[in-house]
């Protein structure tokens, strides 16, 4: 009975048509982010994607074969949610909700803002720290600290162009999956995923970071917004290695400017490419350095060594990035740069 009253957020559609973008050909998805690339970000590693009159963009709602999205960590099996028969998964209704794993009966209880599906969640004893570049994030300051100059600083520094211009460049990519479900992985406090929310392009976002102040300065951010659509949203704590998703149930993976904050970017795109159905897409933006680190042998010998050192995947090439995602099993890698900045995006075979 709790099965069938699963709401949106639980939903996830099968996909009706194949995955259309020629990767063989282009570069890039589409002949407008063509057009914008071509344009803008050849010329100089300073110059930003301007705002174009985008060709308009027709969603698809796809109705077939709906079944559940969020899954036990530890499992993969999908959740039940266990109590009140008329429950549906909102933002609102997260608190105090209680979801059952099928096959281990572990259950997972929402707290304020959101769902808790860490593996370690519940534990009473256990605690895990993570590597810097995760536990960075999970400081209550620099959560505050983050839409409030930390993320504009990528802009001046890292050559990002700005959340409104990658929106458009992000969107481009995930044309061909539009109407479906997308998960905003590592979604910090939250930008993209109000964005993917209020453009009313998507069955249903999920914002899942591994912070819990992140993840509650995004529902703050949620709650001084007017006409917000929490019915379609919801926030998720988990660890980007161990996704709470069914296996081939989400349509998009968008994580902004995190791979190289992840502990292991191979095992996240891995868990990535299990989640996303065939012909889901997969788009990230992070830093890379390449250059004579790419091709002088010492040079990249160097930086792979103090890569082992460091921990840190801050600076990979384009060519580390495209076998990352080969490696996992995502095909028709294509990339859009500017300076240190690279948007880059794969798919799930169909
Ligand atoms: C620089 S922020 C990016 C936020 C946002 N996506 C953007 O585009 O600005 C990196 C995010 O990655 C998250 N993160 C780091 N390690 C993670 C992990 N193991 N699992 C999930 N999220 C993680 C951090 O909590 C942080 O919110």
């Amino acid at each position: 009975m709790a099965k069938a009253v699963i709401g949106n957020l639980l939903s996830v559609y099968s996909p009706t048509q194949p995955h259309k973008a020629n990767y063989c050909t282009f570069k890039h998805p589409t002949a407008l982010f063509r057009r914008i690339f071509m344009a803008n970000f050849r010329a100089s590693s300073t110059a930003f994607v301007e705002a174009q009159p985008t060709d308009p963009i027709v969603v698809e709602k796809k109705v077939s074969q709906r079944r559940n999205l969020l899954a036990c960590p530890i499992c993969y099996e999908s959740l039940t949610w266990i109590g009140d028969p008329d429950f549906s998964v909102t933002l609102d209704s997260i608190p105090g909700s209680i979801l059952q794993c099928n096959t281990c009966k572990k259950t997972y209880v929402g707290k304020e803002t959101y769902l808790d599906l860490t593996t370690a969640s519940g534990a009473k004893n256990y605690s895990e720290s993570m590597p810097a570049s995760t536990e960075l994030f999970r400081f209550q300051l620099i959560s505050f600290l983050y839409e409030r100059g930390w993320r504009q600083s990528f802009s001046v520094w890292g050559g990002f162009p700005g959340p409104e211009k990658e929106f458009e460049l992000v969107k481009g990519f995930l044309n061909p999956v539009m109407g479906g479900n997308i998960v905003d992985a590592s979604c910090g406090s939250g930008l993209f995923s109000r964005l993917f929310a209020k453009s009313g392009l998507f069955s249903s976002v999920v914002a899942l970071d591994y912070s819990e102040n992140m993840l509650q300065q995004c529902s703050d951010f949620i709650k001084q917004e007017e006409n917000f659509p929490k019915e379609n949203f919801i926030l998720v704590r988990a660890d980007i290695s161990r996704l709470p998703f069914v296996s081939s149930s989400v349509d998009a993976v968008h994580a902004g400017a995190a791979l190289h904050c992840w502990p292991s970017p191979s095992a996240a795109v891995a868990e990535i490419s299990r989640v996303l159905r065939p012909g889901g897409v997969f788009v990230a933006t992070t830093y890379i350095l390449d250059g004579p680190f790419a091709v002088v042998p010492f040079l990249s010998t160097l930086r792979q060594n103090i890569r082992r050192i460091s921990g840190s995947y801050v600076f990979l090439s384009e060519r580390e990035l495209e076998d990352l995602c080969k490696g996992c099993g995502l095909v028709g890698f294509s990339c859009i740069r500017n300076g240190p900045f690279i948007m880059i995006s794969a798919a799930k075979p169909t």
